[in-house]
């Protein structure tokens, strides 16, 4: 199966580098390959130019947001939320209809530096702005809510046993993501939250998450639903 990958900083990159391991045929998309590979730098957290990780992948292809969601039979939204809806408009209408789309954006804004507030929320959410945007995609939103590399290792903290959500109106879509969230990650706990709209409940956990990190000084941690 051929996986869509929009977005090539560090949830990009811990998602299509467990998914090529898994042996899927992952493309990860950026705005311009050119420019992503001659980055020399690491980024602002720390992590190495992105062509330093591809030689750790080399299986996963690299293309434009268009060829990445072209290609892509399911396709994960990893960009920054502030880019996200002009991301996928670089991938195009076309790419994006009656396809999975898994959103693990954040509408997250750091204008006024840390921590950051939220540019959408309350009422909206950047998860319905998106399914808005693109009626026929089957947007699921999720993993929004820990550190990258919990996303597709949730065994790093307390074995495993640590919550995750799921938002979206297309049920199947929904029951597939929960498939991959266990079958492919390793979730155990996973709590279906209902219809795109509760896509807020889950944006708006990041200003708590935020504040958890400064206290806790590492992104490690996670929420767990006792119930
Ligand atoms: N980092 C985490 O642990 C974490 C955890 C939970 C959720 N998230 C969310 O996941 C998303 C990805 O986070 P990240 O840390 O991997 O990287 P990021 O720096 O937030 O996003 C990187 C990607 O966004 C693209 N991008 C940036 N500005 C853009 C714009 N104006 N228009 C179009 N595309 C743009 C970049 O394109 P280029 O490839 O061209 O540079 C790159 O592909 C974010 O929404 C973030 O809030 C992150």
């Amino acid at each position: 199966m051929q996986i869509g990958i929009l977005g090539s900083g560090m949830v990009g990159r811990a998602i299509a580098g467990k998914l090529s391991e898994l042996g899927y045929d992952v493309v990860i998309g950026s705005r311009d390959v050119a420019a992503l590979m001659a980055r020399t730098e690491s980024d602002g957290m720390g992590n190495p130019p992105f062509g330093s990780w591809l030689q750790n992948h080399p299986a996963v292809r690299v293309g434009d947001f268009r060829e990445a969601a072209a290609q892509g039979e399911i396709l994960f939204n990893c960009t920054n939320g502030r880019g996200a809806l002009d991301a996928l408009a670089q991938a195009g209408e076309a790419h994006l209809n009656n396809k999975l789309l898994i959103d693990i954006s954040n509408p997250l804004d750091f204008s006024q530096g840390m921590p950051p507030s939220l540019f959408v929320s309350n009422n909206d959410s950047l998860g319905e702005q998106i399914q808005r945007a693109y009626p026929k995609a089957k947007v699921v939103k999720t993993l929004n809510t820990v550190n990258a590399y919990l996303m597709v290792e949730p065994t790093l903290l307390a074995a495993g046993d640590h919550t995750m959500f799921v938002s979206g109106d297309d049920v199947e879509a929904k029951a597939q993501v929960v498939n991959i969230l266990r079958e492919w990650f390793g979730w155990q706990d996973i709590i279906d939250l209902g219809d795109i709209t509760t896509a807020r409940g889950s944006e708006m956990l990041l200003p708590i998450w935020a504040r958890l990190w400064a206290a806790l000084g590492t992104p490690m941690f996670s929420l767990k639903v006792v119930r």
